[in-house]
């Protein structure tokens, strides 16, 4: 009898031995590697990330080259005032280290649109201004040029015929600029059911957001940023307008919609004035206009940080979580499913540089 008890012994030690053998050799192994960022998808390995040693040292591609995240803390986003809070994946987690005072973002926005001129806009980012357009070099950067300020006087047809439009299935809608991808909007929408809400939305140049949100069930709509008309269930204001009136629209909206717009803002395309952080900003006054707990409708290119100019940003590891601080990120739409997806770190490593993929993401405000 003792001999059976001694050989289980024998044998639960071994288990023992084996076990932890194994865990040290997997865990060294992990701790060597700076590239599982890139290569996993997620899984298992988000629990590994939870390591700061490992997780801090994880490396990711950017135009310069391939980059830590410790780096990525120490010389970005600690100097541009955030810390980096959550180690999630794909994107980190950022938080502004300063409370957002939205009277100050909303008067900051009014005193520099004073700089407004009617030159043409600029081909180049001016060379005093190159560090922040670049975020400090993490961010790569090409050229396409468009003046596009006489947009802002076209008042497009669609905007008289929402009535009209609000009856056409989804996929037609977006026939109105000739391209699917702003079908995710739609989806993030139907998945979040908008039935009675009222919606703040950042205009394009043809009203598809706002159709949207109504053929979703949104009650009330209110669309800032373009020359437009009012319909019974849409009413529009100009930036400055909103910026004036801004105390009383102060988190009043149950949420807040936008494609393809954000990351535009503050490259001079349309006659506004050139800010490094134009888009930013925009968001801040936006979500403040948010009720606590609102949702934020996002569509923005993703893919490595770069900036077009004068066109458009595309958000990646160093940016986009600047631009979403102050929000949870609980879902993801793109253009071939129904259903909430996931951006994974393979997918966006695939991307060749100035590549991007669109995507909706639904953000809620904490
Ligand atoms: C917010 O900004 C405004 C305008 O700049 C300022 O008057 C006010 O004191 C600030 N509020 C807080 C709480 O910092
Ligand atoms: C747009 O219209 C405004 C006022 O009607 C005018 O002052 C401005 O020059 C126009 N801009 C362009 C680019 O045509
Ligand atoms: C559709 O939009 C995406 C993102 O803005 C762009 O990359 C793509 O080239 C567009 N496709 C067409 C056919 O215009």
């Amino acid at each position: 009898m003792p001999r059976i008890y001694f050989t289980f012994f024998l044998l639960f030690c071994t288990v023992i031995i084996v076990f932890y053998l194994n865990k040290v050799y997997v865990y060294e192994k992990i701790l060597s590697q700076t590239s599982l960022w890139n290569t996993y998808s997620g899984g298992e390995t988000r629990t590994i990330f939870q390591d700061p040693n490992i997780f801090l040292r994880q490396n990711v591609r950017t135009h310069i080259g391939d980059i830590s995240f410790l780096e990525f803390r120490e010389e970005l986003y600690k100097k541009y005032g955030y810390d980096l809070t959550i180690p999630t994946y794909p994107f980190v987690t950022v938080q502004s280290k300063y409370v957002m005072n939205c009277t100050w973002e909303f008067s900051d926005w009014l005193e520099q649109q004073k700089k407004r001129s009617s030159r043409r806009p600029r081909a180049y980012i001016p060379d005093g201004e190159q560090r922040d357009f670049l975020m400090n070099k993490y961010s790569g950067v090409s050229y396409k040029y468009t003046d596009d300020r006489k947009k802002l006087n076209i008042t497009y047809k669609s905007w008289d015929n929402i009535a009209d439009i609000v009856t056409w299935h989804a996929r037609d809608v977006l026939r109105l600029v000739d391209n699917m991808s702003g079908i995710s909007m739609h989806y993030a929408m139907k998945h979040y059911y908008l039935a009675g809400k009222r919606g703040l939305i950042l205009a394009s140049d043809h009203p598809i957001v706002e159709v949207q949100a109504i053929q979703n069930g949104a009650s009330r709509i209110l669309s800032v940023g373009q020359v437009s008309r009012e319909t019974n269930d849409i009413s529009s204001l100009s930036l400055t307008e909103f910026a004036n009136q801004h105390g009383r629209y102060s988190q009043s909206f149950d949420f807040v919609a936008t494609y393809g717009t954000i990351e535009s803002v503050g490259l001079g395309r349309y006659g506004d004035v050139l800010d490094a952080f134009g888009d930013l900003q925009m968001m801040a006054m936006l979500g403040c206009s948010l009720k606590k707990g609102g949702l934020f409708f996002l569509g923005i290119p993703i893919g490595r940080d770069a900036v077009i100019f004068n066109q458009k940003r595309i958000y990646g590891h160093a940016r986009l979580p600047m631009l979403i601080a102050g929000f949870e990120w609980i879902g993801t739409f793109g253009e071939d499913f129904q259903a909430s997806t996931e951006i994974t770190g393979p997918e966006i490593d695939r991307l060749h540089k100035f590549d991007h993929m669109k995507r909706t993401l639904v953000l809620r405000k904490l």
